[in-house]
């Protein structure tokens, strides 16, 4: 059973002249364990279709199984706790609390699992552990450097372990180095069974999954393997 199964997901934006469909029937099955890179150009549904499958959004008509079940109709609380249990989101942008410090940042996701006190700070702190930053604790998010606070996010992202990590263009404002950290990171994740789908502009980077979909004007026009293996590091 695949991990995610869409079939003719659509999303339209506004109506009358402000009328925007930025998905026009995305079908798209996702393998357990998969690592996909999602790339096009800008405005063409990228960032939609990756909300549609982070539950951040939801689809204007046609269904999305994850995990073996429809959640394209779910309401509130149920696609709070789906969310919660199957996926971590990664942003271009961080989304960090700027006058929190790491580790709290980092407990948040956990505060709406209902996770309390030690068992919740020692689950931060093994997560920042993981993204290499266990030294930046006390820090707030304005005394990092960006791949810092990317890497604080994707720790974040880790914390009630999900089975899929999305990441809306995790290195698009990163320089290369910190970039690499990121994907050193992804690659980690790949190794220990986590599915990733990741959205980039560059194709160096995309080259990095296991397969690149292409997507424009809200439908998928390429899905392709990459030659490269991904190397799974014990
Ligand atoms: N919240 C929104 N309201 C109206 N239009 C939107 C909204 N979000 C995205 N769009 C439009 O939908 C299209 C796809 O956008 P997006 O998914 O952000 O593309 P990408 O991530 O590939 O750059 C664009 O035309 C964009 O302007
Ligand atoms: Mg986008």
């Amino acid at each position: 059973m695949k991990v995610i199964e869409t079939a003719n997901l659509t999303k339209i934006y506004g109506e009358g002249e402000g009328r925007v469909e930025a998905l026009a029937g995305v079908s798209l099955g996702v393998e357990r364990e998969e690592w996909i890179s999602i790339v096009g150009p800008s405005g063409s549904g990228k960032s939609t279709l990756m909300n549609l499958l982070g539950l951040l959004d939801r689809p204007t008509s046609g269904s999305y199984v994850l995990d073996g079940r429809e959640v394209s109709g779910l309401k509130g609380g149920e696609v709070t706790r789906a969310r919660r249990d199957m996926i971590g989101f990664v942003f271009q942008s961080y989304n960090l609390l700027p006058r929190e410090s790491t580790l709290k940042n980092v407990e948040l996701p956990m505060v709406y699992a209902g996770v309390y006190g030690a068992e919740r700070k020692r689950r931060a702190m093994e997560a920042l552990e993981r993204v290499g930053l266990s030294n930046r604790a006390t820090h707030k998010p304005p005394e990092l450097s960006g791949g810092q606070k990317q890497r604080v996010a994707i720790a974040r992202a880790l914390v009630n372990n999900p089975a899929i990590v999305l990441a809306d263009e995790p290195t698009g404002n990163l320089d290369t180095r910190s970039g690499e950290g990121i994907l050193d990171l992804f690659r980690e994740l790949k190794a220990d069974g986590t599915t990733l789908i990741m959205v980039t502009h560059d194709m160096e980077v995309a080259e990095r999954a296991e397969r690149i979909v292409e997507v424009r004007d809200g439908l998928i026009v390429a899905d392709d393997r990459t030659n490269e293996k991904v190397e799974v590091a014990s």
